[in-house]
């Protein structure tokens, strides 16, 4: 799908770096001739990601123990990676969510959530965009957005305020930074299996049955479809979009949109055949 070299040069950082998404971004990356940073706050996470992500390329992937949302660990591991050379592309991954009724959840809960997400992808961000804007150099930052950020989701509600404000935050800096070399766009992507996404999200196998089938594709995102996407969206062939968020969820969010979707799936061969031209209508009869 992309020439083998299409990363050749580009520095990435990916925060979240050591797990699910990240790490498949990581790798997809770092095959395309990338050179790829990734973070997380688990040193083990790491070092094991780290030298699995070693037999893909040798020598080009690094890994800090940093949590996104302290900003002096952010300042620290972003002047650490410039101190070698500037960064090329961001991408917020690190992300923390859990079902839980909203009435229950403590002020520290909402904390947890809203800090990972929306300050920690504050937090690189203007770490890396300060760094870009003053020596003028291009930069590209892909935000992970969520598929609930207009609609909201019950049950998920940090993650909801925070997503959507990663997505303000997406399009807002596409437009002051636009015309200083600096795209920012974001994927949304639907549910795509991963350990730490999966246990929290939908702690029963039943749950994940019914969950895919509320996909009209009938079936989960993998980790190579996202991270494909993720390398088209970074690389300089799409160098025009900016300020976009990328929907990819196999149609999940418009079934639950459509008014007559559901309507439709409960009429019967013989309804359907009386719904043609020429029979007569329900009122009719
Ligand atoms: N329901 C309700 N409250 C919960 C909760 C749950 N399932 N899980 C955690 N919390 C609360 C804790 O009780 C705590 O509040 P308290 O101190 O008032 O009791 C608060 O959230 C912080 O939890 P803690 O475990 O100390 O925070 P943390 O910073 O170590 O972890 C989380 C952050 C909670 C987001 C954790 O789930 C995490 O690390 N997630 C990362 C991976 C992930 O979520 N992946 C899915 C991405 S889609």
């Amino acid at each position: 799908m992309f020439q083998p070299d299409l990363l050749r040069e580009k520095r990435i950082l990916i925060t979240g770096g050591g797990t699910g998404l990240g790490k498949s971004m990581a790798h997809r990356f770092l095959q395309l001739g990338a050179t790829v940073y990734i973070c997380g706050r688990r040193r083990e996470v790491l070092s094991v990601a780290e030298a699995e992500l070693n037999h893909v390329a040798p020598n080009k992937i690094h890994s800090f123990t940093c949590d996104v949302r302290d900003l002096a660990q952010v300042e620290q591991m972003v002047e650490t990676v410039w101190n070698v050379g500037p960064l090329d592309i961001l991408v917020n991954n690190a992300a923390g969510n859990f079902l839980a009724r909203t009435e229950e959840l403590s002020p520290r809960a909402f904390e947890a959530v809203l800090g990972i997400v929306l300050t920690g992808t504050i937090n690189l961000t203007m770490a890396c965009g300060r760094r870009w804007l003053k020596k003028a150099h291009a930069g590209n930052v892909l935000n992970i957005a969520a598929t609930y950020t207009s609609t909201g989701s019950a049950y998920v509600v940090p993650s909801a305020m925070a997503k959507a404000g990663v997505v303000a935050l997406t399009r807002s800096l596409a437009v002051e930074w636009g015309d200083r070399g600096i795209r920012m766009n974001a994927i949304a992507p639907g549910p795509i299996p991963t350990e730490g996404a999966f246990s929290r999200l939908l702690p029963r196998t039943e749950l994940e049955e019914f969950a895919r089938k509320r996909i009209p594709m009938h079936r989960f995102g993998t980790l190579e479809e996202l991270a494909n996407l993720a390398v088209f969206l970074v690389s300089d062939g799409s160098s025009y979009i900016n300020g976009e968020v990328v929907v990819m969820d196999g149609g999940e969010q418009l079934q639950g949109a459509g008014e007559f979707t559901s309507l439709g799936r409960l009429l019967t061969e013989d309804e359907w055949k009386l719904m043609k031209p020429g029979k007569p209508a329900k009122s009719d009869q």
